[in-house]
């Protein structure tokens, strides 16, 4: 059999291979893997940044939950010009696409990164429309119309290609995709983590210090899947799947359902190789079912 083809694209823009890791799980990656290991993904995702530094919210922050975890990071970080400075010109001398994933407390807000972020030569940028855990009242990714207007306003005065990060606490994900791709993304990122809490019955407080928090892990991934199925139905925007993929198998359920690109978030927790593992476990899993394309699986479900 001829060289297995594992190369996709998102628009114009070809990666190497489907596998990165999802935005918030894998920081800003130097303590994790070394440049030679990174460079086999097809992409990396660093922790969101935003406009000004964030302290992040009270611990604690990480509780674990039956088949996943609960996290309440809330956008720790330095903002986006230390990232420019200290963290960008790292990630970038890896020689793979880096995915910048920014949030705003505003539309404003958005605006300003993704205009400081044009001098940088930046492939994609990540819109995070749908963190969990920053108080807001209503997260952009919950109204079709924020999510239009968040998305076109960026897509205005960025230069880079725009990934819309989306909430599966909907009541409808593919109403929102559809706002999404009318606002002109360049592809989608199926799902953010769930709203979701813990409580410690003897003392009666809640396990996360912010009381609520988002839920991830193997918990989620049979419903982050049927988002991402429901999705492609409904639109051939190209979508970076996530949600609970531990190992190939899950991340093979995900490409048939529709996505084109995998994320690996929880997992790397457990197993910071689990990335590279899985783009081993699809390349394996092609080969001994005689695929020579990987494009020829994505939404290859059958149904009657
Ligand atoms: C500790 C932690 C921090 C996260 N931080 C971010 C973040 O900064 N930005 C973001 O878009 N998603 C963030 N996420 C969500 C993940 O990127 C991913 O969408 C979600 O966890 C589902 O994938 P998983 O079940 O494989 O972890 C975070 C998730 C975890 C567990």
């Amino acid at each position: 059999m001829k060289e297995i083809n594992l190369k996709v694209k998102i628009g114009d823009f070809e990666f190497q291979n489907p596998i990165t890791v999802a935005s918030g799980t894998f920081g800003y990656i130097e303590k994790y893997m070394d440049d030679a290991k990174l460079r086999k993904l097809g992409a990396i995702v660093p922790k969101t940044i935003t406009l000004n530094p964030q302290d992040g919210n009270p611990a604690p922050r990480i509780v674990e939950t039956a088949s996943g975890m609960i996290n309440s990071i809330g956008i720790e970080n330095e903002g986006v010009d230390s990232f420019i400075e200290n963290k960008l010109p790292k990630l970038q001398k890896i020689g793979i696409p880096i995915i910048v994933s920014i949030s705003g407390k505003t539309k404003d807000e958005f605006l300003r990164i993704a205009e400081k972020l044009n001098k940088c030569d930046i492939a994609f940028l990540e819109l995070n429309l749908s963190c969990p855990n920053l108080g807001h009242k209503k997260l952009v990714a919950q109204d079709s119309q924020a999510t239009f207007d968040t998305i076109k306003a960026v897509k205005e005065v960025s230069k880079a290609r725009i990934i819309a990060k989306l909430s599966p606490n909907v009541t409808d994900i593919s109403e929102i995709a559809l706002s999404a791709e009318e606002g002109k993304a360049d592809a989608l990122s199926l799902v953010n983590t769930f709203w979701a809490m813990a409580i410690d019955i003897k003392k009666r407080i809640p396990l996360i210090g912010n009381v609520t928090g988002g839920l991830s892990g193997p918990a989620i991934k049979p419903i982050a899947l049927s988002m991402v199925y429901k999705v492609r139905q409904v639109t051939r925007i190209p979508i970076i799947a996530m949600g609970g993929i531990m190992d190939y198998k899950d991340a093979l359920e995900f490409i048939i359902a529709g996505a084109t690109f995998v994320a690996v978030g929880t997992a790397n927790f457990i197993n910071p190789n689990a990335p590279l593992e899985i783009l081993k476990g699809i390349k394996e899993y092609l080969k001994e079912n005689n695929i020579s394309d990987i494009n020829q699986l994505i939404g290859s479900l059958k149904t009657k």
